[in-house]
């Protein structure tokens, strides 16, 4: 079974992007053969800044091994070292029904904001099924947000087979039911672009106020709150601490007696501790950047292989060889 996911190299990393896509993707590496790689060129459609782009792909190299991608179990590669990724994108546009891109929620919900969009942004989907089908991935592990994209792959997928033959994989997409959307600071889907986000790495102080200053109700910490599902710290608290400890903490609100003050604080707590190794593994990691250089190197040399390989029998069965 192959694993393919990837992610973006446009900010920094927040625990949406953690629970909903990478933990997902490390814990599958012990079950297939796992391809991830950092989406450089999907970049290119909102990020325009070279130096930005050099620094981000670093960082979410860094981030991955830190939070446990093993290169010895996982192939590891930036997205334009393989080129022939772009040839299969052209190849599966012209199979592409325009009405399936205008239906895609990441090119509707930037043009219904008024925000500038490109046609990079518009073929993305086309693209990004090129990247599942050209590793002959079988398994998808991706937020909810992605989920419409990896239809879209199947869809082209299925017609590129029923015009020229047998030729491609048809992918499932994998979402982690608990952790498929992973609330913000404001209780809104997490995500960078509504700048609501709590970063996994990053100074302890600002984070620490970050956490400290979620808005709650006006209620006393004397009263008792028995609507305790519905509170974001909890939410949070959930994915970050043994469930035991979330259990005491959710008793605890209902019961009275217990402040939100008191809960934001353990919730950091339980934050910070949850990403302490992965904090120290990054700081050596970024001592070390030769190590990382080769990783990639390496996994990139290995995803090419395999692509170019795909990528000719795209080619033969369209008849472009
Ligand atoms: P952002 O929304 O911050 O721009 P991306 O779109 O770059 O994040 O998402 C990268 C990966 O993280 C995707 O697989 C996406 O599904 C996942 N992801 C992002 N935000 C969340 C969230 N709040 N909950 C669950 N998964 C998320
Ligand atoms: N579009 C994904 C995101 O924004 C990143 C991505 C690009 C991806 N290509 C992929 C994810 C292929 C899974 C499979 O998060």
């Amino acid at each position: 079974m192959r694993i393919l996911s990837g992610i973006q190299p446009s900010g920094t990393l927040h625990l949406g992007n953690y629970f909903g896509m990478m933990q997902p993707a490390i814990a599958l590496q012990d079950k297939g053969e796992a391809f991830y790689f950092i989406a450089d060129y999907h970049s290119m459609t909102s990020l325009f800044d070279a130096e930005q782009r050099r620094k981000n792909s670093l960082d979410v190299a860094l981030d991955f091994l830190a939070c446990g991608l093993d290169p010895q179990k996982s192939v590891f590669f930036r997205q334009s070292d393989v080129p022939e990724v772009t040839e299969l994108a052209w190849i599966l546009s012209t199979l592409t029904p325009m009405s399936l891109l205008e239906k895609c929620h990441s090119f509707k919900d930037k043009s219904a904001k008024g925000l500038p969009v490109n046609h990079g942004l518009f073929a993305y989907p086309v693209l990004m099924a090129a990247d599942i089908l050209i590793y002959d991935s079988n398994i998808v592990p991706v937020g909810q947000d992605q989920k419409q994209h990896v239809e879209v792959t199947r869809d082209i997928a299925i017609k590129f087979n029923e015009q020229y033959g047998e030729t491609f994989v048809i992918p499932e997409p994998q979402i982690r039911g608990e952790t498929a959307k992973v609330p913000g600071l404001d209780g809104e889907k997490m995500s960078k672009s509504y700048g609501n986000t709590l970063e996994i790495f990053g100074e302890e102080k600002p984070l620490r106020k970050k956490v400290m200053g979620i808005k709650m109700d006006s209620r006393t910490p004397e009263e008792p709150k028995p609507d305790v599902d519905q509170n974001l710290a909890i939410q949070l608290l959930k994915l970050v601490a043994p469930t035991e400890t979330a259990r005491e903490f959710e008793n605890r609100l209902r019961a009275g007696g217990f402040g939100y003050g008191d809960l934001k604080k353990g919730l950091f707590e339980h934050y910070w501790n949850f990403f302490a190794d992965a904090r120290a593994k990054r700081a050596e990691l970024a001592a070390n950047l030769d190590y990382v250089n080769r990783v990639l190197a390496d996994g990139a040399s290995k995803a090419r292989t395999l692509a170019q390989t795909v990528l000719k029998r795209a080619r033969l069965a369209s008849g472009l060889e």
